[in-house]
């Protein structure tokens, strides 16, 4: 499978799995898919497609439990970009959710894509065990000693001057949590040992670490067109990037250590890692 052959199977999914009733009564299933299929990325799905192929998962079984981590992040984007967090009016190439449905649906819509990834999760064919593996993973991560966590870290911290062991903090909660969860679900759907599952974790919490420090450099460096989301909105909302307090060498530099440090943990502990080896060595330069 090429990257492209897996964000096509995962967009095929996601695209059949909101049903939106007609009229005014719809617009909060709408609100769904429209963040949703916005189109981004894809990476955390890949990554559990991958983890469970490598360790010899079904394809067809783990697609609903990777599509799962995709609605639980975009739940976490729709409420990143509300007016009471990051207030940015530009989200994949598109108008935010609340621009478009107001901020009551908006975060309703979030609420809503989050619960819908455990339904999906849950109904994966896969055997109850894993399943229970993975809905308790899925949750950890996203909760308050994850994800939630690392977005509360990060509003107390605006307007503050944080040490670079406070902004790593932050950033392995609120981005490391979800990609270390991606690995994890896919490596526990094939079903892992706790060593493999420990090292797809490990894996995940560093390629997230260096995901978000490439994500704050854009922020200064790209441009509104080319990354589908407004630049600048982290010195707007007076943030702690690392973009701030290393410049742009430092961060290129960290960066690519801590994908080294994810790949050769990566080869250590599995076989046929030539996919996963090439996505991180991208992501370190990605545009978008
Ligand atoms: C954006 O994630 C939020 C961060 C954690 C940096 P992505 O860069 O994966 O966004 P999409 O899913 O491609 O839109
Ligand atoms: C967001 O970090 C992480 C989550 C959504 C959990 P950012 O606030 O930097 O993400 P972007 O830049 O808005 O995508
Ligand atoms: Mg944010
Ligand atoms: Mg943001
Ligand atoms: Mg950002």
């Amino acid at each position: 499978m090429t990257l492209q052959d897996y964000q096509a199977r995962v967009n095929a999914y996601l695209a059949a799995s909101i049903q939106v009733p007609e009229g005014e009564k719809g617009a909060l299933a709408d609100a769904m898919q429209y963040s949703l299929m916005a189109g981004g990325k894809r990476i955390r799905p890949v990554l559990a497609l991958e983890f469970s192929r490598m360790l010899g998962g079904d394809m067809e079984a783990t697609l609903p439990i990777a599509c799962a981590i995709e609605m639980l992040h975009t739940y976490s984007l729709i409420h990143d970009d509300l007016p009471c967090m990051d207030n940015d009016d530009l989200r994949r190439g598109k108008p935010t959710n609340h621009v478009v449905y107001g901020e009551c649906t908006a975060t309703l819509a979030g609420d809503a894509l989050q619960s819908l990834a455990f339904s999906v999760l849950l109904s994966a064919p896969v055997e109850a065990e894993r399943k229970v593996r993975c809905a308790s993973i899925l949750a950890e991560a996203a909760g308050y000693q994850g994800m939630c966590y690392g977005q509360h870290l990060d509003m107390l911290g605006e307007g503050r001057t944080l040490s670079a062991e406070e902004l790593t903090e932050i950033n392995n909660h609120k981005t490391g949590a979800l990609l270390s969860a991606s690995c994890m679900l896919g490596a526990s759907a094939a079903g892992a040992t706790q060593a493999q599952l420990d090292a797809s974790a490990q894996f995940g919490l560093l390629l997230g670490l260096a995901f978000q420090i490439r994500d704050d450099m854009l922020d200064v460096l790209s441009s509104d067109a080319q990354l589908g989301k407004p630049v600048g909105s982290d010195a707007e909302e007076h943030k702690n990037t690392y973009m701030a307090l290393y410049g742009a060498e430092k961060c290129a530099k960290e960066i690519r250590a801590l994908t080294e440090r994810a790949i050769s943990i990566l080869q250590a502990n599995f076989s046929d890692t030539v996919f996963l080896t090439e996505l991180a060595r991208s992501l370190e330069t990605r545009n978008h």
